[in-house]
């Protein structure tokens, strides 16, 4: 697929299902993400992936997060917590680290790592392949970050939903671009 038509055809597949890529293209779809952008050449990312019955283990962590942000929350909030790991048969935790550097602040490290999500996303698309980049409570959750074995210097960025899109793509929207680019002076 020629470059230009992936980015500007570039769609989130928020309902997907298996397959999943194969051990072999996720191998592609990682070289991929390992090629973003990095101030430093820090590489302040890692990449979790979670398919197959490993979602109920994440299931669980996402149950036991809910109940202690909310002791109250009711059986629904829980079994949705419970079943959002079932979306999609692969998920991809990216993570930026946020090391101490003179000359790279924690900032440019967190948007490296998200042009290494971006970068997931797009190759998925590409291969045939959709996907969706989520974050909510999860991923800003102390407990979530535990279970995942994050270290005290490391944020997640999203949790990639990835598959076979189950559903058309969404039409594109169109934006005029002279809402967002301006020449200067
Ligand atoms: C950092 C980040 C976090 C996001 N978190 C969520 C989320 O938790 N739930 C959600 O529905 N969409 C989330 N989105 C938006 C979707 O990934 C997607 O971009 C959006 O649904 C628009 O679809 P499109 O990408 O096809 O334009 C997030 C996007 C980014 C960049």
């Amino acid at each position: 697929m020629n470059a230009i038509d992936l980015l500007l055809g570039r769609n989130s597949a928020p309902r997907v299902c298996e397959p999943a890529p194969s051990a072999e293209e996720l191998d592609t779809l990682f070289q991929a993400a390992v090629r973003a952008p990095d101030h430093g050449r820090l590489r302040p990312w890692r990449f979790l992936t979670i398919s197959g019955e490993a979602r109920s283990k994440l299931a669980e962590v996402f149950v036991e997060a809910l109940l202690q942000r909310n002791p109250a929350s009711t059986e629904a909030e829980q079994d949705k917590a419970r079943t959002s790991p079932f979306r999609a048969p692969l998920l991809v935790v990216v993570v930026a680290k946020q090391l101490e550097d003179p000359k790279v602040p924690a900032v440019e490290q967190l948007l490296s790592a998200g042009c290494a999500a971006h970068s997931i996303l797009l190759a998925a698309q590409a291969m045939g392949y959709g996907g969706v980049w989520r974050t909510g409570d999860n991923a800003f959750d102390g407990t979530v970050m535990r279970h995942l074995g994050l270290a005290s210097d490391e944020v997640i960025v999203g949790f990639l939903y990835i598959g076979t899109p189950a559903r058309a793509y969404k039409p594109l929207p169109v934006l005029a671009l002279e809402d967002y680019v301006q020449q200067w002076p």
